[in-house]
């Protein structure tokens, strides 16, 4: 693939982590943000991590930042934005930048977990507009989910997988705009239910963790659950299902339990407790742990 003009809208976490991804692969990269200090830090913060992984320092020279949007995506060939979760801020955003842009630039929006078709509902040309879901830290993490809504043209999301593995991420299709995509629907139905097993009484939240993390946590990066079943075959499976299925949690909103921890301001690390308490130094252990290990990872599979 030819080298592509990237615009990154937001240089925040993941805005500028993108950018960063794509100007190592060798495009040429703008990245703007609506908060000063956060596209003034965004280069900084790039160079950091460069040092940090030992990557090409040169990269840095492919990132231009500009205050202004129209300028940062008026040549683009493709535009990711990664600004809040909020959707009217990104509805309206799209709004701008399709204003902006050249009419063949394909637009992408970074959401967690809003549809994309809600997001891109009021574009003039809804089959260049997609969603690209990254995992923080996006220069660590593989994955790329590529979601298409059912005005998405194939080619775009031909292109745009095509981008991300050449960029050395791990695109997969998601072929249907559904809430959360596959990953984060993944992630929230377990948590769910490690939810309810606390909130039943049946163990406390560190040994939820506990379970996880010495048990089928360590074989995740390389078994996933559907080669797990039929690794232990589907009768298997089905049997375990037909016993367990029922007994889990299916509650349709959020648990009681976790409500109640945000109404009495319970908010987690940056509040000091959540499920657990947390001391200044128990959370920076918990980060270096975790970069540690995804730094790790890379290695291995590179
Ligand atoms: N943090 C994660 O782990 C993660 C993972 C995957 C996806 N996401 C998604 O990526 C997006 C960004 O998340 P983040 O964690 O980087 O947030 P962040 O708060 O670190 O960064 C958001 C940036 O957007 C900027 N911004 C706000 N309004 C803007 C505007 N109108 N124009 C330009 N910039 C604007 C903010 O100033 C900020 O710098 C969100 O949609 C989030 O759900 C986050």
């Amino acid at each position: 693939m030819a080298k592509a003009r990237i615009a990154v809208v937001g240089a925040g976490l993941m805005g500028h982590g993108i950018a960063q991804v794509f100007a190592l692969a060798g495009h040429e990269v703008t990245i703007t943000d609506s908060v000063v200090a956060s596209l003034d830090s965004a280069k900084a913060r790039i160079l950091t991590n460069l040092k940090d992984l030992g990557e090409d320092q040169s990269a840095l020279a492919r990132v231009v930042p500009h205050v202004n949007l129209a300028d940062a995506v008026a040549n683009a060939d493709y535009v990711v934005e990664a600004v809040l979760e909020d959707l009217d801020l990104k509805r309206k955003l799209f709004g701008e930048i399709e204003r902006a842009v050249r009419p063949d630039a394909i637009l992408a929006s970074n959401t967690s977990v809003i549809p994309i078709t809600q997001i891109m509902g009021g574009l003039q040309r809804r089959e260049r507009a997609l969603g690209t879901h990254w995992w923080n830290p996006p220069y660590l993490v593989p994955l790329v989910e590529v979601i298409g809504t059912e005005w998405t043209s194939q080619a775009a999301i031909d292109w745009t997988i095509k981008l991300h593995a050449e960029a050395g991420k791990t695109p997969v299709h998601v072929k249907k705009d559904v809430p959360g995509f596959v990953g984060n629907r993944l992630q929230h139905a377990l948590w769910r239910e490690c939810i309810a097993l606390v909130q039943n009484g049946i163990c406390d939240a560190e040994t939820v963790d506990t379970v996880i993390k010495a048990s089928f946590g360590r074989r995740l990066a390389v078994l996933g659950p559907l080669e797990n079943a039929d690794l232990v075959g589907t009768d298997l499976t089905l049997a375990i299902h037909r016993t367990v299925l029922p007994d889990l949690d299916r509650t349709p909103g959020p648990l009681p339990y976790l409500e109640g921890l945000v109404a009495n301001g319970k908010l987690g690390m940056k509040a000091g407790e959540g499920f657990r308490t947390w001391t200044p130094e128990q959370q920076s252990a918990l980060r270096a742990r975790v970069l540690q290990h995804l730094k790790k990872a890379r290695e291995s599979n590179a």
